[in-house]
């Protein structure tokens, strides 16, 4: 697909069908994550696949935000690994830029996704044993949207180009 039409076709899916994703495409979509750019190229992220019962439930346990999706990505970020300066690491940013490129790419592939933030950091590192210095930076629940769902209201309200934008 054209980049212009990924980023115009892209959208925030919250109803999901049951149907797994094919095995081919999500290594395209973890391809794509691996190819993002990382400050000093230190790719201090790490991506858990869930898609077992148990992985998901343990998912549903941290976040009410998975959509009844068949695959969750948890991207999180090493922050041992990431580079940093005095009090600034840039292993949030490291690991947005990834999770943007994976949510391109299955958007690409015809795989529908969203962000998820909203989740209990604390519990999710806790129910899938992640090291201390393992923090997750945001959820990717992946999959086939069902029928009937469509962009929310928030997918269109965008500000005007001149509010967000200035030319110095
Ligand atoms: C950093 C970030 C966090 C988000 N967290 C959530 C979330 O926890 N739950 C949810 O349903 N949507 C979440 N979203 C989706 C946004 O609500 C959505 O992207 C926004 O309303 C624009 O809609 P669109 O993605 O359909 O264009 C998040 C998006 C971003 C970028």
């Amino acid at each position: 697909m054209e980049f212009e039409k990924v980023i115009r076709k892209r959208f925030s899916v919250r109803k999901f069908k049951n149907d797994p994703i094919d095995n081919e495409l999500l290594n395209k979509i973890l391809e794509a994550g691996n190819l993002a750019p990382t400050a000093k190229n230190n790719q201090p992220q790490k991506i858990y696949v869930v898609q077992s019962k148990d992985g998901l439930d343990k998912i549903d346990k941290a976040s009410p935000c998975r959509y009844n999706a068949p695959v969750c990505l948890i991207v999180a970020s090493d922050k041992n690994l990431a580079w940093s300066k005095e009090n600034y690491s840039t292993y949030e940013m490291d690991a947005c830029i990834v999770a943007t490129h994976m949510m391109l790419e299955a958007t690409n592939l015809g795989v529908d996704n969203i962000w998820v933030e909203m989740f209990d950091k604390n519990l999710l590192k806790q129910e899938f044993n992640l090291g201390e210095n393992i923090e997750p930076i945001c959820l990717i629940p992946l999959g086939y949207k069902t029928d009937d769902c469509t962009p929310s209201p928030m997918h269109n309200k965008r500000k005007d180009l001149s509010e967000i934008v200035e030319y110095k």
